[in-house]
């Protein structure tokens, strides 16, 4: 059972405060957790509860709403079993008391969460990956297919681009190991090729390449070219991904996606033309966010008119990682795939339940890391665990990418897990 939580700020990956927690048990298993944080927030997600001290990290610490949490979570929580998680994060909602977690912060709730699963599986001496697979029964778990990222534009990256993710999914590898290569081969081959076009090859937020183009249709292009310079076959063993991240290009005054790279406020049916078109002309797999959050009539004609095709289409902020809200997609015939952000949830309970929803009206999950990210790879046991099939983490640069890559070679080399190749 419980014996003391701790919560503490630490830095993420873009240098700003985020929280990480501390669960200790009566018998010394310490569990530790630290969560993300998003750029491209949607408006549906759990709410990031952050100090606004002025003083402090331009009013972004979290120093006074993780002690504020602390002092709140561990009375109740002292004593509570570690392995009821279920138990677990129904107190850490019950004890806010909104929907969204936005009295204590969905951060300092997420981490607690998170870190007593930990806690639980050193005491259980589990890998991670297999206590959370206890969590779901019935569910095989796998290695998943990465997706990514190898060139950012949006609000992932200071310059250029409308669209947020240009990424590259290996499809055709035999094993999670290979996919792994290509991907780097085709991350290596990407910068090769920027340099010789005369473009910068400054990194992005998620340690992508962010080369300042201004159309879409250029990132494309460059990503067709690195895939066919290793000598791998574009389309089949690599196909290329998007995430347009519509959201942050919409305007609810104006109704319009504005898009400086072709110079035009498109309205949603006109966006509708665009993406469409631009999935027909790249061997592209799969489409993110081509629309915004509440835009769903363009949604629903986007997904009937790639119904039946070969286009895996998810749904980021318009799904949130909220039950209710995958629901509604999959009644009305929105979107095939959802993102699963644990900090969009905002407990762990939570977002299994998304996951089982998904499973049960057929879409595909991919498990996701933020923009600001941390060292801590907790999202590579958890898509091996509920068998996601996907995982986007953002470039093969940056150590907070990596723990989660490395982490997925090291559950592979453990040995009969398949990598579901999807
Ligand atoms: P975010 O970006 O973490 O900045 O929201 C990730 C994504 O949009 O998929
Ligand atoms: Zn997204």
């Amino acid at each position: 059972s419980i014996a003391s939580l701790k919560l503490r700020q630490i830095l993420d990956s873009r240098g700003r405060p985020t929280v990480e927690a501390d669960v200790l048990l009566n018998d010394g298993s310490l569990g530790r957790a630290a969560v993300p944080s998003g750029a491209s927030t949607g408006k549906y997600e759990a709410h990031e509860l952050r100090d606004g001290d002025l003083n402090h990290y331009e009013g972004q610490g979290v120093q006074r709403i993780a002690a504020a949490a602390q002092a709140e979570l561990q009375p109740r929580l002292l004593g509570a079993e570690a392995l009821d998680q279920n138990r677990i994060d129904a107190v850490l909602r019950e004890i806010d008391g909104t929907p969204n977690l936005q009295r204590l912060g969905g951060n300092p709730i997420l981490a607690v969460s998170l870190a007593a699963a930990r806690a639980a599986a050193i005491h259980t001496r589990q890998p991670l990956h297999r206590y959370l697979n206890g969590l779901v029964p019935g569910v095989a778990p796998s290695l998943p297919l990465p997706m990514t990222n190898i060139l950012s534009g949006g609000a992932h990256a200071r310059q250029g681009m409308d669209f947020q993710d240009f990424l590259v999914v290996p499809a055709g590898a035999e094993s999670y190991s290979q996919a792994l290569e290509w991907i780097s081969q085709v991350r290596s081959a990407a910068t090769r090729l920027a340099v010789r076009e005369g473009f910068t090859t400054l990194l992005a937020d998620e340690g992508g390449l962010s080369p300042g183009y201004e159309r879409s249709e250029q990132a494309l292009s460059l990503l067709v070219w690195a895939i066919e310079t290793t000598g791998l076959r574009v389309g089949e063993d690599v196909s290329i991904a998007i995430d347009v991240a519509a959201s942050q290009l919409f305007s609810s005054n104006s109704g319009r996606y504005s898009l400086r790279g072709i110079g035009a406020d498109l309205t949603s049916q006109q966006m509708l033309i665009h993406v469409s078109e631009l999935c027909r002309s790249y061997p592209i797999s799969s489409i993110e966010d081509p629309f915004d959050q509440d835009d769903w009539e363009p949604w629903r004609q986007f997904t009937s008119a790639f119904r039946g095709e070969r286009l895996q289409i998810v749904g980021d902020d318009l799904f949130a990682t909220n039950a209710e809200r995958l629901g509604t997609g999959g009644r009305e015939g929105v979107a095939s795939a959802v993102l699963i952000k644990l900090n969009q949830n905002g407990t762990l309970t939570g977002t299994l339940e998304v996951m089982e929803c998904a499973r049960a009206q057929g879409y595909a999950t991919v498990v996701s890391a933020r923009s600001g990210e941390t060292e801590d790879s907790f999202i590579a046991d958890l898509a091996v665990a509920t068998g996601a099939g996907q995982i986007k983490i953002g470039s093969v640069r940056n150590s907070e990418r990596l723990s989660k890559y490395n982490q997925l070679l090291r559950i592979e080399e453990e040995g009969a897990l398949p990598f579901r190749n999807k």
